[in-house]
């Protein structure tokens, strides 16, 4: 794969902890006084919440993880068919939930992920993304909190994958086809 694509850094790491830093100080005022309950959706957001979490000064703050599945194996394109393919570990009654993305791309995936969620009796629904796409959205999802927004590139790195692939970059880089134009 490395063959065929070129990868470009986008978002360098200190440009990523810097905006981090921000979001995670708005999320602090606004949640200020009430309880906070992140979840993560695996995998690509892991990185992402782990450093969001370091950032956001408050006590009364939990996590936790949920696995979906909205892409055929190997796919890029969202099928808009999503399976819970590993649930919450507890309750989220009268909690305010935070959904932590690391990218939101179509919307099918958040869209049926607070349509679930709601029926559970939380006090609240917010969403967070590291990147947005908002020229691919099917479904009206709108984000509280925003890393970045980007055009209709394929990215990967800084938890986000190619074929399972690159998450453990430090950055975050779009995957160019050689002879491509690009900036
Ligand atoms: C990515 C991303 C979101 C979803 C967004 O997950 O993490 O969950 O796609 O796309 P959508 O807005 O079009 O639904 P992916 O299925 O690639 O799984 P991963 O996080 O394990 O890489």
């Amino acid at each position: 794969m490395e063959n065929k694509y070129e990868f470009i850094p986008m978002f360098k790491e200190e440009e990523i902890l810097r905006r981090i830093k921000e979001v995670a100080n708005q999320i602090s005022l606004d949640y200020k006084g009430q309880n906070l309950h992140c979840i993560c959706v695996l995998k690509g957001a892991t990185i992402f919440m782990s450093q969001l979490l370091k950032n956001i000064k408050h006590d009364n703050l939990t996590i936790d993880y949920i696995s979906v599945s909205s892409y055929g194996i190997g796919g890029r394109e969202s099928s808009g068919v999503v399976k819970i393919l590993k649930d919450i570990d507890s309750s989220i009654e009268g909690k305010n939930v935070l959904i932590v993305e690391d990218i939101l791309d179509t919307g099918n995936t958040l869209d049926r992920l607070i349509a679930i969620l709601a029926t559970r009796n939380p006090n609240s629904i917010k969403m967070c993304t590291m990147l947005d796409k908002p020229s691919r959205r099917l479904k009206p999802i709108k984000p509280d909190y925003v890393g970045f927004t980007i055009d209709n590139v394929f990215v990967l790195g800084y938890g986000l994958d190619f074929d399972e692939y690159y998450r453990n970059l430090p950055y975050v880089a779009k995957a160019v086809e050689k002879g491509e134009e690009h900036e």
